[in-house]
């Protein structure tokens, strides 16, 4: 179930909390910190698809460690979204062989259909387009993540059809 963040109280569902300290059990006491990939994958995932500054806070206090240590990675991995997101986040490749096939046509088509940039949001707000580095299906490119999902061998026709299959869902 999605949690909300009202001001500085955030509030991590009880299964969320479960799956945190299994991850934390992995690790010695004093090295908590070691859980803080997947500490931050749940709370992305547990409160809406992105990780606020007060989500962050509240990942650093589950560690007992100093804020700064989580924006530190959050803002480092570019699968942690800073900012609100679409129901759908597309992630498109934008690395070499997959340029070579035409992400970057498949890019732009993608801001033109969205009407967004890069880092940007549709204006219905459904999708949020991101590129990031090479996600290992460079004999299948160009393509895209959403969630675990791998898109491939795509071009305008294929990405219209698929935007038009997630806005009916
Ligand atoms: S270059 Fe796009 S998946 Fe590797």
């Amino acid at each position: 179930m999605e949690q909300t963040t009202t001001q500085n109280e955030v509030q991590f569902s009880e299964k969320a909390m479960a799956e945190i300290r299994r991850y934390i059990s992995h690790y010695p006491a004093d090295r908590k910190k070691s859980a803080i990939l997947p500490v931050l994958h749940i709370a992305q995932a547990e409160f809406g698809g992105w990780v606020s500054p007060q989500v962050q806070d509240k990942v650093a206090e589950i560690l007992d460690i100093q804020p700064i240590e989580v924006y530190e990675v959050a803002t480092f991995y570019t699968m942690f979204n800073l900012k609100p997101v679409g129901k759908h986040v597309l992630e498109v490749c934008r690395t070499g062989p997959c340029m070579l096939r035409g992400a970057d046509h498949l890019i732009e088509h993608l801001e033109n259909r969205l009407g967004c940039h890069v880092g940007e949001n549709s204006s219905d707000g459904l999708f949020t387009l991101k590129t990031v580095e090479c996600l290992a299906a460079c004999g299948m490119g160009p393509m895209l993540q959403i969630r675990e999902k791998y898109y491939e061998n795509l071009d305008p026709q294929k990405m219209d059809q698929l935007l038009d299959d997630l806005s009916k869902e």
